[in-house]
């Protein structure tokens, strides 16, 4: 039987439960844990220090297993799939923005956008025009030819958002994309994710700032590995309009030591 590939959740995950297991300790990472996201949308994930978000980034990234319960991705049963073919999902369906997947410090910005696409074995002048459209849509046109430790950490996290995104996944997943930059380049990292929303991409987004997730459609709040809210975001915050607003108040700050 084939599913209706437009009604099935991108995400759906059911009474997942990861337990961490050792010498003398049992750590209840997730509770069972339910949820579906649907195609297009976007979701903040918070909660306290050790509340489980990254342990269900690993699991929404194919990354980890559960202990129990179930997860499909676009309707396919994730549990169901042995390590290659759950090494395929995660290289065709899914872009990570993790602070842990460092860029390679010996390429480019330009090279290291361009891994993925040699990977998937595209012809070298299609990889070219890709890289090109995908670090400018970044901002970073002028940059491709920086090495990471030539570049700011905000135009890292572009650049590593530009790789996410480059193999074109359904999903995208970041944790804490933001957590070490200021509030000027956050809001630009932010707004990325944003205009890749509003094209359509699904994005799950994990961060501690409450200014943060009232960028995204839809907030979900864990306790000690439970959820215990999920709520639609009233009011977002638009990228666009913080960043002229930091913008204005740099100028206001300017005309006034020129006085
Ligand atoms: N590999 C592991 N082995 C044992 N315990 C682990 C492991 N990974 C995580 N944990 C534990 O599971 C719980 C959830 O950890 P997790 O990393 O998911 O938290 P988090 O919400 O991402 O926290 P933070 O905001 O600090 O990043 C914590 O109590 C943590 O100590
Ligand atoms: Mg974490």
């Amino acid at each position: 039987m084939k599913e209706n590939q437009l009604n099935v959740p991108v995400i759906r995950i059911d009474s997942i439960s990861k337990v961490y297991r050792g010498e003398g300790f049992e750590v209840h990472a997730l509770r069972e844990v339910s949820f579906n996201v649907e195609k297009g949308d976007f979701v903040a994930v918070m909660g306290p220090s050790g509340s489980g978000k990254s342990t269900l980034l690993n699991i929404l990234g194919c990354l980890d297993r559960p202990t129990s319960g179930t997860y499909f991705i676009e309707g396919e049963a994730v549990s169901k799939l042995n390590e290659k073919a759950l090494a395929r999902t995660r290289n065709r369906r899914i872009g990570f923005v993790f602070q842990s997947f460092n860029l390679l410090p010996r390429l480019t910005a330009f090279q290291n956008v361009e891994l993925p696409l040699i990977y998937k074995g595209i012809g070298r002048s299609t990889r070219t025009e890709v890289v090109r459209r995908y670090l400018g849509a970044v901002g970073l046109a002028d940059r491709m030819e920086n090495r990471p430790n030539q570049l700011s950490g905000g135009q890292v996290q572009r650049v590593a958002i530009a790789r996410a995104l480059v193999n074109e996944p359904s999903i995208i997943l970041a944790d804490e994309p933001t957590g070490n930059l200021d509030s000027r380049s956050g809001e630009e990292v932010m707004k990325i994710f944003q205009d890749f929303n509003d094209q359509g991409k699904t994005i799950i987004l994990v961060t501690h700032e409450d200014d943060i997730a009232r960028h995204a459609r839809r907030i979900l709040k864990f306790r000690d590995g439970s959820l215990i809210a999920d709520e639609v975001v009233n009011e977002r915050l638009r990228a666009d309009d913080r960043i002229q607003e930091i913008e204005e108040n740099e100028h206001v700050q300017e005309a006034e030591m020129a006085q």
